[in-house]
């Protein structure tokens, strides 16, 4: 629906988000754009069918990010990938849970919960985590731009956690 452009974005993107990696930033700035339609979706008081269908493009854009983000670092040699992949495994888990809470519990109570979790868990992450592989991933910049081919051309992320494609 459109509203015209007094409405203020639930999220803006911000300057400090910025990695420089350009198969990085788009997909942040993707996730932002989803986090202010699951606002949007919200505040529009939409159906269980429009806001579940946004909370699962969320979780599976999430997903397709943090496996390729884990494919990059691992191309370009960064040392703590390992434990990346592992506060990415957390959050996902996080955002499914908070789309089940959702779907289950169609309540106002749930609203401000599941977005101020959105909100805080994408700026924490990008500012807390994603920028500490920021200078090695600059300066292999090709290696982690080719694996974001690649990864793009398998469409890995298209299998689901028991081997399935979806
Ligand atoms: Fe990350
Ligand atoms: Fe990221």
């Amino acid at each position: 629906m459109f509203h015209g452009a007094t409405r203020m974005a639930f999220l803006d993107w911000k300057n400090e988000f910025n990695t420089g990696i350009e198969a990085i930033d788009t997909d942040h700035k993707f996730l932002v754009s989803l986090i202010n339609q699951l606002d949007e979706a919200l505040r529009d008081g939409q159906n269980q069918e429009v806001v579940g269908s946004v909370l699962n493009a969320l979780y599976d854009y999430t997903n397709y990010h943090f496996l390729r983000e884990e494919k990059m670092m691992k191309a370009c040699g960064y040392t703590d990938e390992k434990e990346h992949a592992a506060q990415h495994q957390d959050l996902k888990t996080q955002v499914m849970e908070a789309r089940d809470a959702y779907l289950k519990q169609q309540t106002d109570d749930i609203k401000q919960p599941v977005m101020d979790f959105m909100k805080t868990w994408l700026a924490d992450h990008i500012l807390g985590h994603d920028m500490q592989y920021v200078s090695s991933m600059l300066a292999n910049r090709d290696a982690a731009e080719n694996a974001a081919r690649i990864f793009d051309n398998n469409k890995d992320w298209m299998l689901t956690e028991n081997g399935d494609v979806q």
